[in-house]
């Protein structure tokens, strides 16, 4: 059998309609925009409507990435969606977007790697199409995390927001694909620091959801030090540079772990996609959606290589590198 690459045939994203702001945030704890804007550069974030869930936010960037790419869905047999606010605990999530797509047949599960979620999803779904498993993916990342938020803590209420990102991927004969498509993926956890950001609850322990609990300082520590090994390890593992990279797109936790992990990786910062300013930290959500922003504006065009990463609860941390 020859060799399959998998190559991203279209990005989509979805926000909810509704827009909050650090005002009315500050109405609501001891907190100012100034101050979120400072240490975040968070200004907005969208947040979902009552009766929206993560399966219509993801089917809707599900749609969306479909469109761009002009693949219909009978053609898809695969789904891999990335959430950490799932519709119900069972079952998986994707499921749900399965039936809302229409799909008749394939594959549909979800990942839960928290903010790492996308790029767990994106190795997963690759490292399947390539055994010839499944020839036509969508790997989404969708929340609604604000489900889930203490908004009486300061420390983590104005950190986070809704939304969804999609990819439609196909595998193709390596030798078709040229340059384009998925390298490398680089994912990893470590189970001994989740108490520095974790729910408190969840079925088995409380039989409730949980709310986000977070020691953010340390956590943005952990952060910059782990995103810059697992790019180190993509790059090391294909011999490509910093330099060689087109498009930074980070996930979008906070303004200055994106500004600390570039410097750190020598990364050009006009190179860094950032969307944190208008989505917050959208968990498994942001890499998608800051790929769909910066591909709807023109910026990254085909044959371009990106760079992703994040690092999020678990602590669970990754990279990938891929020519779109
Ligand atoms: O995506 C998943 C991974 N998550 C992350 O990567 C998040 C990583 N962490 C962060 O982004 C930052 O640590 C935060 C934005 C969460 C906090 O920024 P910081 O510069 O690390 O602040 P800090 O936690 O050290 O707190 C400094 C001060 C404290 O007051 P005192 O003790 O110095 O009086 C906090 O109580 O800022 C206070 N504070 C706030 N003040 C106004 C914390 N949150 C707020 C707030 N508004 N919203």
């Amino acid at each position: 059998m020859s060799e399959l690459r998998c190559v991203i045939e279209g990005v989509g994203g979805y926000l909810p309609e509704r827009v909050m702001t650090n005002a009315e945030l500050a109405g609501m704890v001891d907190t100012s925009d100034e101050w979120i804007r400072e240490r975040t550069g968070i200004r907005e974030r969208h947040i979902a409507a009552d009766d929206e869930l993560t399966s219509d936010i993801a089917t809707a960037a599900a749609k969306a990435a479909l469109d761009h790419a002009g693949i219909d869905v009978s053609e898809v047999d695969l789904i891999v969606l990335a959430t950490t606010t799932p519709d119900q605990t069972f079952p998986a999530t994707a499921t749900a977007v399965q039936a809302k797509l229409g799909m008749e047949g394939g594959a549909a599960f979800d990942v839960q790697a928290v903010c790492s979620g996308f790029l767990f999803a994106l190795a997963t779904a690759d490292s399947m199409m390539k055994q010839g498993l499944f020839k036509t993916a969508i790997v989404i990342g969708a929340e609604t995390f604000t489900r889930i938020l203490d908004w009486s803590d300061r420390g983590t209420c104005v950190l986070f927001g809704d939304g969804g990102g999609a990819v439609v991927m196909r595998a193709i004969d390596a030798a078709e694909a040229g340059e384009r498509g998925l390298i490398a993926h680089h994912v990893r956890t470590d189970g001994r620091k989740s108490d520095l950001l974790h729910v408190d609850g969840g079925v088995s322990s409380t039989g409730t959801v949980g709310q986000v609990r977070m020691i953010g300082n340390q956590v943005f520590k952990h952060a910059v030090t782990n995103i810059s090994s697992a790019v180190r390890a993509v790059l090391e593992e294909t011999g490509y540079s910093a330099d060689d990279i087109d498009w930074f797109v980070p996930h979008q936790a906070n303004q200055r772990i994106l500004d600390g992990v570039a410097k750190k990786l020598k990364i050009d910062e006009a190179k860094v996609v950032s969307t944190v300013a208008l989505h917050g930290n959208t968990s498994a959500a942001s890499i998608p959606l800051a790929l769909w922003t910066a591909v709807q504006d023109g910026r990254i065009k085909s044959g371009d290589l990106i760079l992703s990463e994040a690092m999020g609860g678990g602590f669970s941390w990754g990279a990938s590198l891929f020519r779109y």
